[in-house]
């Protein structure tokens, strides 16, 4: 990211955090238990939603920028204690299936290499383990809007640091092997046009490897 666009991030999706990404950051993190990591953390916008009692919580961000946002942004809840990390998703310094739960919002637009990231995210699952997201994602029901995403995602991509607009995420998690056990498709309100399609929900590592 660039500096510009770390400065303007929590800015720039103000409205719709307050008409509906809080919200639904909340309800996604409310049960959360055991030893969390989270990808891509930004500048901290799941933090308030975590829960207390965890085991451990580690959130890891490779951009220096977005990284020092995180940082202070954990200094100001001193009472829920974080470990930062400077780390890409596609290689976290954790062993594999050490976690409970890894979360990933609004994260695997911007990656390079979705199937990657999703990869290592099976890597450190435990058998069972959780993989908690919401992410923007290709219009899957209005054609048209699918149209001007793949008009706009050329310079979308430029304007945003590497987001792409069409990415179908939900079908990428189930081709990562994991089980897909509750999912929301709903417009992201007072977002942009062309970043409302969104999915959010829950999917588990399977005990036993996925047969496909
Ligand atoms: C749109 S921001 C989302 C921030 C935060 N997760 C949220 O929900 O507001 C995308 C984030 O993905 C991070 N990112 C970009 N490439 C990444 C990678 N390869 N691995 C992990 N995070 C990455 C960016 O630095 C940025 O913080």
């Amino acid at each position: 990211m660039s500096r510009f666009v770390a400065a303007i991030y929590d800015r720039f999706m103000e409205d719709a955090e307050k008409a509906c990404l809080g919200e639904w950051r909340r309800a996604l993190l409310a049960d959360l238990a055991g030893d969390v990591l989270e990808i891509g953390a930004g500048t901290g916008a799941n933090l308030p939603h975590y829960p207390a009692g965890l085991r451990s919580l580690t959130l890891t961000e490779p951009d220096a920028h977005m990284r020092r946002r995180l940082t202070e942004a954990s200094a100001r809840m001193p009472d829920r204690p974080v470990t930062v990390l400077d780390a890409p998703a596609t290689a976290l310094p954790v062993d594999a299936a050490s976690l409970d739960v890894v979360v990933g919002t609004l994260v695997l637009c911007t990656v390079p290499d979705p199937q990657a990231v999703l990869a290592e995210v099976v890597r450190v699952l435990r058998p069972g383990g959780r993989f908690v997201y919401l992410e923007h994602v290709a219009a899957w029901d209005n054609p048209g809007r699918l149209r001007w995403q793949r008009v706009l995602e050329p310079a979308w991509r430029v304007v945003a640091d590497g987001c792409h607009l069409t990415r179908a995420t939900g079908d990428l998690i189930r081709e990562a092997g994991l089980l897909v056990e509750a999912e929301t498709r709903e417009s992201m309100r007072k977002a942009l046009p062309w970043i409302r399609p969104s999915v959010r929900g829950v999917a588990r590592r399977l005990l036993t490897p996925a047969a496909n």
